[in-house]
């Protein structure tokens, strides 16, 4: 027991000394499981979840659909168990090779972290797996002899080859629900093994790191599709920052226009730097768009949206003075600005702007969404790569639905839209495509209904003869002409108060989330996903947890976020992000960017790895200092009874504490209809404030977040308890190469 260290924990030492125990494991092993039992959990010993392995596992066959080996590894474990087995009396081989080969495979187990102890990697793994005692018994009954070649621990070996119980006392698990192999049978623990966990009410439980903060009012993230997998964060008022691979970002802004753009720290003032997106062919043309708020010389509030470009001699700045402007909105009030900017599957440009501001769309005789005469209230849709006869420095799609409509815009694509706050493009199924291209958004509501829309060509989203599936204008509203879209899901005040729209997961890494549309809600901090059930032709909700002590138990997630939910995000390899802020005001700096993990299951190794073409870096790399707690710090806390309270200030909350808790914080006075990125609180404004300004006690927040916590404990490497089990095998074990090899393909078949 000398060699098992116990970092931080000096009671634990304290008590091992106080007991003089000959066999000193039994304590030590159930204090380990003490606190191990609290992470129950599907995990591997290198502290991931577990995975559907690539390929066929010839050994350890019974993991080969859900499990933590995959075939090189597997191989390994054949081959020792063929150098233990040379060891093995003839006659005890039947018997005892299915013992041997049962314990030895609970590496690939889909709970090896628990058979180990290895749920943290603060705690020293066994040596060999927890065995129920019934089995333990037999095995010792039959095949103690093994002992020895099976652990190379001395103690274990002086201590229980002899003495049964001992032994089996020494390989209890304090959970019994977990040792081998009741693990197998225990339904509640394999019942939807491998899917994502959902709680007793249907909670979707995932998990969340935290990868960039210090950001003021981040209104988005993207990549440029240049296989550099960089990342570009902007904050509202007009400043982007490059992220590398890394997790770096760098020193220099890649854009810093904040003497253009239009913003204000008044909390919640939807104006300021709203959408970018990098041209589809970005790679050869160094062009990208840009979409914000200015003033212009009359004091006009307008929406720009322009094309810039790279600079020739840094990727990673862009040229202020390559500024092409393609298209001005005006815009009649502060709010609902729109913002969103992106690429189609078709190469074209799609723009999202709001319906003009105030509340109700009161402009015109039918208000600005459902008049295709005007921008606003519009999804628009151009060519950037060409320009018009009419000298528009764009061209627009031959087959734009309202070109040959003379009353209408023809950049006009759909219309009937209040004011989307995050758009996305659908890559669509990894494997078959399916999917691909649909757009799905978030469109604000005002005082009733939320909702998630797919836009299609020519669609009339409603607004405002419609919020959400209901009338609002109830003339309009029962005009036969509407047709509109229905959207494909709406939710009411009960739920959330002002939708932030997400994207379909397609990544690689969380392989159960393929298909589902993550989005939230701004106010509340909620995090919705939405699942296609083809069959009947709707979408399912189901709410999404995070943060779980008991499914998070994985180095470096956390157990809570910043709870203005601002935006959603893809990165190049197509994993999900979130950005928020635990105070919306743009020029606080308390915005945080999370990815989603699934930690249930994850890709099988190597499957999802990728090589970042590296990009030169003029300017200073700024390592990521981490600032949430991560689970794995909290349970270590002395104090693990109350380990959420400490994180649920105002800085950051549990999606529970934050509805709880969002009562009490200013900004949830404000009225969140029109609330995008933040919601309005303009004060000077002529429409009634749908939000009460409030002026940010900036230099209170700013002590309780930059409070960083050290970074949590990396990972144990991936390969020790692999070099540590070789080295369980006894020296007379070790057999030659040749050997291995030669018996690999012979025997297998024989072993089961
Ligand atoms: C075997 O171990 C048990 C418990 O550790 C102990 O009580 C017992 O005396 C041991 N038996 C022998 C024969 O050493
Ligand atoms: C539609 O919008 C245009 C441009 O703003 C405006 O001139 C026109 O009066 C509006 N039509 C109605 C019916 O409100
Ligand atoms: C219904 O809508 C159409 C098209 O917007 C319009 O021309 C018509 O006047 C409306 N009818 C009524 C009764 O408002
Ligand atoms: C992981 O283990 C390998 C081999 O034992 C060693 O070379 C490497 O430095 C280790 N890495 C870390 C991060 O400990």
């Amino acid at each position: 027991a000398g060699e098992v260290s116990f970092p931080n924990r000096g009671w634990v030492q304290c008590v091992y000394t106080l007991f003089t125990f000959s066999c000193p494991h039994i304590l030590l092993y159930l204090l380990l499981c003490l606190i191990g039992c609290l992470l129950a959990h599907p995990q591997c010993l290198d502290y991931g979840p577990p995975f559907q392995p690539p390929f066929h596992l010839e050994f350890c066959s019974a993991y080969e659909n859900f499990g933590c080996c995959d075939q090189e590894r597997d191989n390994s474990i054949a081959a020792k168990y063929w150098d233990i087995m040379d060891y093995i009396d003839p006659r005890e081989h039947k018997l005892c090779g299915t013992y041997i080969k049962d314990i030895l495979c609970q590496e690939c187990s889909p709970y090896a972290a628990h058979l180990y102890d290895a749920e943290n990697p603060r705690t020293p793994l066994r040596n060999l797996p927890g065995l129920c005692f019934d089995y333990c018994s037999e095995f010792h009954s039959s095949c103690h002899s093994a002992i020895s070649l099976l652990t190379s621990d001395r103690h274990i070996q002086e201590c229980c080859e002899t003495n049964k119980t001992r032994f089996c006392d020494l390989l209890h698990l304090h959970d019994e629900d977990y040792c081998f192999p009741n693990v197998l049978k225990n339904t509640a623990l394999n019942h939807n093994l491998g899917s994502v966990v959902e709680d007793h009410k249907g909670c979707l439980q995932l998990c969340l790191t935290e990868v960039a903060n210090g950001l003021r009012n981040p209104v988005l993230m993207v990549h440029a599709n240049d296989h550099t997998h960089r990342m570009f964060i902007a904050e509202q008022v007009g400043v982007i920052w490059v992220y590398l691979p890394d997790g770096s970002r760098l020193e220099e802004p890649f854009l810093d226009i904040r003497s253009l753009v239009l913003a204000t720290p008044w909390l919640g003032d939807e104006r300021g730097f709203l959408g970018m997106a990098f041209h589809p062919k970005y790679k050869d043309n160094s062009k990208f768009y840009i979409y914000y708020s200015y003033m212009d010389k009359n004091r006009v509030e307008k929406i720009r949206i322009s094309e810039l470009k790279v600079l020739a001699s840094d990727a990673n700045k862009a040229d202020p003075r390559s500024e092409r402007n393609l298209l001005e909105l005006e815009e009649p009030a502060a709010n609902h600005n729109g913002g969103q900017l992106h690429f189609g599957v078709d190469g074209y440009m799609y723009l999202f702007t709001g319906d003009g501001g105030k509340a109700g769309d009161p402009f015109g005789t039918f208000g600005n969404a459902q008049n295709k005469s005007t921008f606003l209230g519009k999804v628009l849709r151009i060519d950037v790569d060409g320009r018009s006869s009419d000298g528009k420095p764009y061209r627009i799609p031959p087959d734009n639905p309202f070109v040959s409509d003379p009353k209408a815009r023809p950049e006009v694509y759909a219309y009937g839209v209040r004011n989307m706050w995050r758009c996305a493009v659908d890559r669509g199924d990894p494997v078959t495509k399916k999917g691909r291209g649909r757009i799905f958004c978030g469109d604000v509501g005002q005082n009733r209904f939320e909702e998630v829309d797919v836009i299609v060509k020519g669609g009339n989203y409603g607004w405002r003869a419609k919020e959400g599936f209901e009338c609002y204008d109830t003339r309009l509203c029962h005009n036969s002409s509407l047709d509109d879209i229905l959207p494909i899901f709406a939710y009411g005040r009960s739920v959330g108060k002002s939708v932030t729209g997400g994207f379909v997961y397609r990544g690689c890494e969380s392989p159960n989330l393929n298909g589902l549309y993550i989005f939230g809600d701004f106010m509340n901090g909620r995090l919705m996903a939405l699942q296609e059930d083809e069959k009947r032709n709707k979408w399912q909700k189901q709410d999404i947890c995070i943060g779980s002590t008991k499914t998070c138990a994985f180095p470096r997630m956390i157990s809570s976020y910043s709870k203005f939910i601002i935006s959603f995000a893809e990165d190049e390899a197509g994993e999900l992000y979130f950005l928020s802020t635990s105070y919306p005001s743009a020029y606080a700096p308390h915005g945080s960017l999370y990815k989603f993990i699934d930690p249930a299951r994850r890709a099988p190794p190597g499957k999802c790895k990728y090589k970042p073409i590296p990009v030169k870096t003029k300017s200073k790399r700024i390592l990521f200092v981490p600032r949430a707690k991560t689970v794995l710090e909290l349970l270590n806390e002395p104090s693990t009874t109350k380990p959420l309270k400490k994180t649920s200030t105002p800085t950051a909350a549990t999606p529970a504490a934050a509805s709880q808790k969002g009562k009490k914080t200013p900004s949830t006075k404000i009225k969140a209809s029109t609330a995008k990125p933040a919601p309005s609180g303009k004060k000077r404004q002529k429409i009634k404030a749908e939000a009460k300004p409030h002026k940010p006690k900036q230099e209170e927040k700013v002590a309780r977040l930059d409070r960083t916590t050290p970074a949590s404990p990396l990972p144990k490497n991936k390969s020790s308890h692999l070099t540590r089990t070789k080295k369980l095998l006894p020296k007379k074990a070790a057999l030659g190469k040749e050997k291995q090899e030669r018996r690999k393909k012979g025997r297998l078949s024989s072993s089961s």
